[in-house]
């Protein structure tokens, strides 16, 4: 039995990992779990599983949290240092980083320190902290499982492979609900229709991601930190299918490549048991099914940021923070409807031209950077929307 805590279990990650550990109850069990503000759900999700701590990030639902909960030996504890507490709690085994953002850096750090098993779906800690957890990791011995389904794609080609061996590493991307729409009539796209994927269920943030492709940018960053790979060896391609999640070129001419449904619950599930495969009823991928798959090049007049994205992979310094930080406020801005879908990446863009690019070697300048470039995008909508 292992214990596994899952940080951001009220999320569309958060759900599907405790749906799994539900179906898996003689391997894990709960005994950590933190949320933000859907205090409902997490309510719901402590009577089910029974965990020994929990966190929210209000003081005040936490206190709403505490008197409801009929077991008053359960621990509530709130904000980014309860986040941090649940994390690093010391019964944990497994922690789930399922946290959306920059806010997931912190929690994460906390379960890394504390040298458990990390199964990573925050790609936003690696995109801006990457060399500080991977150091950190190194230092605790906690290993870093990747849950996002392209990363852990290439983990698992890579099982019995040797690293100098890698010629070049292909995540793949959907493409988003606009890769076959007209690029006129992409520009004004409402909040509803870039949220209808036609592949994943995912979380608002990620689902905006998905659509400009930023999302498969952070990946290339994410990729880098998880294999140590020269940002020359990292290419995107589109696939609209959703089946082939990621390819590994190796140097004698073979490519390596892992297939399945469009179904988080397998890349979360590897993250728990690995090095172990089990069997819990997820669904075989038939590919009489699906007939066809197809690849495309990444047109980047139509996905301006995977260019910015591969910019900040080849600077490093702080610009991935500044590209990280910026876009969160542009995604915010979209969603709360202050801008267009067009203008997410010109905010963006308008954003990194003002930045003071420098070196970030602490968590204190991490979020330094991150808090200056986000007041800064802030500005520029307000100026210019
Ligand atoms: N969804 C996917 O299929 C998928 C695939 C690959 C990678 N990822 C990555 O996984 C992460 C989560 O994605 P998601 O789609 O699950 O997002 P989501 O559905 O928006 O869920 C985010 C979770 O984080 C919690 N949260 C947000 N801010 C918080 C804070 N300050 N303190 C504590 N908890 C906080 C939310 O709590 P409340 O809802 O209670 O406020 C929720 O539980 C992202 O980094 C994403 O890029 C997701």
């Amino acid at each position: 039995m292992k214990n596994v805590t899952v940080l951001g279990s009220t999320g569309s990650i958060g759900t599907n990992a405790l749906e799994l550990i539900a179906s898996l109850r003689d391997r894990f069990a709960v005994v950590g779990l933190a949320a933000g503000a859907n205090t409902s759900l997490l309510l719901r999700q402590v009577e089910k599983f029974r965990p020994k701590i929990v966190s929210v990030k209000g003081a005040e639902a936490a206190h709403r949290l505490q008197s409801l909960l009929r077991d008053s030996t359960i621990q509530v504890v709130h904000g980014t240092e309860g986040a941090e507490e649940v994390a690093r709690f010391q019964e944990n085994e497994i922690v789930i980083s399922a946290i959306t953002g920059i806010d997931g850096l912190r929690p994460t750090l906390a379960a890394i320190r504390a040298g458990m098993r990390v199964a990573l779906a925050n790609k936003e800690s690696l995109v801006v902290a990457g060399a500080i957890l991977q150091r950190e990791a190194k230092a605790s011995g906690a290993e870093i499982i990747p849950v996002d389904s392209e990363h852990s794609g290439i983990f698992q080609c890579l099982a019995k492979e040797s690293r100098s061996d890698i010629r070049r590493v292909i995540l793949t991307a959907s493409g988003g609900p606009f890769f076959q729409t007209p690029l006129a009539e992409v520009r004004n796209k409402s909040v509803e229709e870039v949220l209808a994927h036609p592949r994943w269920k995912m979380g608002k943030k990620v689902t905006v991601d998905s659509a400009t492709l930023m999302n498969k940018g952070l990946e290339l960053i994410e990729a880098r930190w998880l294999f140590g790979l020269a940002p020359d060896q990292l290419a995107i391609l589109i696939h609209p299918q959703s089946i082939v999640h990621s390819l590994v070129e190796m140097c004698d001419g073979s490519t390596l490549a892992q297939l399945s449904w469009p179904d988080m619950k397998i890349p979360i599930q590897y993250a728990l048991t690995y090095p172990e495969r089990v069997d819990s009823g997820l669904p075989r991928l038939e590919l009489e099914r699906v007939n066809h798959l197809e690849f495309y090049e990444v047109d980047e007049r139509r996905y301006p940021l995977v260019k910015l994205a591969r910019q900040a992979l080849e600077t490093e310094k702080s610009l991935p923070v500044a590209l990280n930080a910026a876009n969160e406020v542009a995604v915010g801005a979209f969603l709360d409807r202050r801008i267009g879908f067009s203008a997410i990446a010109e905010v963006i863009h308008l954003s990194l031209q003002s930045h003071r690019l420098r070196e970030v070697n602490s968590l204190e300048e991490v979020f330094a950077v991150d808090a200056e470039v986000k007041r800064q995008t802030q500005t520029i909508i307000a100026k210019r929307y």
